[in-house]
């Protein structure tokens, strides 16, 4: 079998998810192609999904700004997606469509991967920063996980408390009091833009406060080294790079779609090493 994926969303010529499953297909030795399918939002959207029901894809990820949109078009949709809202990869089968997020699980094992410890106490106080799609997904993943011990900071409160509404043990702070009691945390999870090129100098919080027991969580990967990882680094935290979350996303759909995990020691560096250019 030839297996042919694709990714839906805009602008994504310079996507690096043809990369990624390009070499998953190469480690599982299965023969497929992964095609970058840019939609314009100023043309049809339903017009672009009866032209990629014809194309008979065995599997696409859809990304900003369809997540929501594609929603409509799908025959079913998994519970996780559903909860959250958004769908970032669609399995083509028998002629139906089925919708997942896989972020926000790929995120949990990408730092079970890289830090088993922090991850295996469920109890532990966890902190996200931000309340847009990326927290929600992680949210979602971290309460199906077993976590419940969770605080969302934000700049906008009203947000945060929206989002904190999926359970009834999480709790609200300001941006400046997340900042004032970081050393209370476990894991801090940054989830917004703040920080991404070309504001790389940009900071959501200081880490004036943070001790070397917490483990300092970006998803923003370009730059890689986020400022934030480095002052954390520079106060002896541990630190988790963006780009895993992307990967392990991508091994979910990947496995969503073939039944198959790639192994992903050496692209976890081989990824680290472009993005470091
Ligand atoms: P995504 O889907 O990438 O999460 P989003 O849903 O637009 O994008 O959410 C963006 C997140 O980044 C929000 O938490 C947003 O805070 P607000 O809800 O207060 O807007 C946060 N964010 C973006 N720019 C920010 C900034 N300059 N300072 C603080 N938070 C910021």
């Amino acid at each position: 079998m030839t297996y042919k994926f694709g990714l839906i969303g805009y602008p994504i010529t310079h996507s690096l998810s043809p990369w990624i499953h390009e070499n998953f297909l190469k480690e599982t030795e299965l023969k497929g192609s992964y095609s970058i399918l840019e939609i314009n939002p100023e043309d049809s959207f339903t017009e672009a999904m009866s032209n990629l029901k014809a194309a008979n894809l065995d599997g696409f990820n859809v990304t900003v700004p369809y997540k929501e949109k594609i929603i409509e078009y799908l025959d079913e949709i998994d519970e996780q997606a559903e909860k959250i809202g958004a769908v970032n990869t669609v399995l083509c089968q028998h002629g139906k469509w089925i919708g997942y997020n896989t972020d926000g699980i790929g995120y949990m094992r990408a730092l079970l991967n890289r830090y088993p410890e922090v991850v295996i106490d469920q109890n532990e106080p966890v902190l996200l920063l931000g309340a847009g799609g990326a927290a929600k997904g992680i949210l979602h993943a971290l309460l199906y996980n077993g976590y419940e011990n969770i605080t969302i900071a934000n700049r906008s409160l009203k947000r945060a408390h929206e989002l904190a509404a999926a359970h009834d043990t999480i709790n609200v702070v300001t941006l400046e009091q997340a900042e004032e009691e970081l050393a209370s945390y476990a894991i801090v999870i940054q989830t917004t833009s703040v920080g991404m090129k070309p504001h790389e100098t940009d900071q959501v919080i200081s880490l004036k406060n943070l001790t070397e027991a917490t483990v300092v969580s970006d998803i923003v990967y370009q730059p890689l080294k986020t400022a934030l990882l480095q002052e954390a680094e520079q106060r002896g935290a541990r630190i988790h790079f963006g780009h895993s979350m992307l990967l392990y996303q991508a091994q979910y759909a990947f496995e969503i779609w073939t039944g198959k995990r790639p192994e992903m020691d050496e692209l976890d560096e081989g990824l680290k090493k472009q993005l470091e250019g």
